[in-house]
């Protein structure tokens, strides 16, 4: 670990909470591990950096971001090496504090250190290494968010701010293929908006639409461009890539779309994808041209790329009251080794000539 000049304080909990953990029954956002690492930002500094016991969080009902909104968060996983179980490998966190500093920009929140984030981050994992599950499919989910405190109702950017980083051991997000539907009516975000950052409110939007759409048997729902509805942009958890015969194509994120999140997998699958050869085109993909190929055939993989769903395969896409049947996930090539190279990658089994995994 590089040594920098961050001083945090840490305070252990009494007693574990590890040995009431099912590891074989661990669903995406139940359990979180014994520590969280916090840090506040008052007078214009971020200051009390400190590992804690995972604790409630004590806030004025006048909080600002409970009010006008500005929370932003990031998500990242870590893997037990499958070579040496003793080293925990976390892939891009780097990545995500430059993307958590793009959102803060966005929100008009204070940016944070890099090194404060990757300091508490390895002290946090450092600490509680014994929760990364070693499990197959699972992983340690790594949620860090910033929110803004003050106790103040005026409609101005807070002063003060919390970071905090929690983890929990997590099993697979999907466990079988998604059905989604193309979302016409309603927008998480628009041209101008906070689409490409990592924004609570981005979610909130999308809780109603969503909810409708699970209402018809979906899973999940195809983002649209918010002024036509005619182009795909993502979808709600994950960025999605579709193979058309032999070309990958995928909406392109900032700086040419700012409605799109710049997913941290969708740019490790585009490198794996251009490794294998395969021709990928980052370009505005039409609902028409995708349900078109999915008619005649030529549709022959389609996934979303993400940190909890890794690469998630499209069972079925739905459109203007259609349902069309994607090809039998055992017949896609693409997304499957695609996975197989990013999960190994993560793991420890497979050369990380990229740099992208970061060990503790
Ligand atoms: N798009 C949305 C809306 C997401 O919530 C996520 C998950 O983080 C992604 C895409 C994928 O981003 P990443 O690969 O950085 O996790
Ligand atoms: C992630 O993949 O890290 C996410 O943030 C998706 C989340 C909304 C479940």
């Amino acid at each position: 670990m590089q040594d920098l000049a961050v001083d945090i304080k840490i305070t252990q909990t009494e007693q574990s909470r590890l040995p009431q953990i099912d590891f074989n029954d661990i669903p995406f956002g139940k359990h979180y591990s014994d520590h969280m690492f916090v840090a506040d930002y008052k007078d214009g500094k971020w200051q009390d950096l400190r590992i804690v016991p995972y604790s409630d969080f004590s806030l004025s009902p006048t909080t600002s971001a409970l009010h006008y909104g500005q929370a932003i968060f990031e998500g990242l996983k870590a893997f037990r090496n499958e070579k040496n179980p003793k080293e925990v490998l976390v892939f891009r966190p780097e990545d995500n504090a430059l993307r958590l500093n793009e959102s803060a920009k966005r929100m008009c929140m204070p940016e944070l250190p890099t090194e404060i984030f990757m300091q508490g981050l390895h002290k946090l994992l450092d600490l509680d290494r014994k929760w990364v599950p070693d499990t197959q499919g699972s992983s340690l989910y790594i949620r860090p968010f910033m929110f803004a405190t003050d106790a103040f109702l005026g409609m101005r950017p807070s002063n003060t701010y919390t970071f905090a980083i929690v983890t929990g051991p997590a099993g697979v997000y999907y466990s079988k293929p998604v059905n989604v539907k193309v979302e016409k009516e309603y927008s998480r975000t628009c041209a101008g908006g906070t689409g490409f950052a990592k924004v609570a409110g981005n979610y909130a939007a999308s809780l109603l639409p969503a909810k409708l759409a699970a209402e018809q048997g979906y899973d999940q729902l195809l983002w649209t461009d918010s002024s036509e509805h005619k182009y795909i942009e993502e979808s709600g958890t994950m960025n999605v890539m579709f193979q058309i015969n032999d070309t990958i194509v995928t909406a392109p994120t900032v700086p040419v779309e700012d409605t799109i999140l710049r997913s941290i997998t969708r740019l490790s699958v585009l490198e794996i994808l251009e490794g294998m050869g395969l021709k990928v085109e980052e370009r505005r993909v039409s609902v028409a041209e995708i349900i078109e190929a999915a008619k005649n055939g030529t549709l022959k993989d389609a996934f979303g790329t993400g940190t909890a769903v890794t690469i998630a395969p499209i069972a079925s896409i739905g459109n203007d009251g259609e349902k069309l049947e994607l090809p039998p996930v055992e017949s896609r090539t693409v997304s499957a080794k695609v996975k197989e190279t990013l999960q190994g990658i993560q793991r420890g089994l497979i050369e990380d000539t990229k740099g992208w995994v970061y060990r503790i």
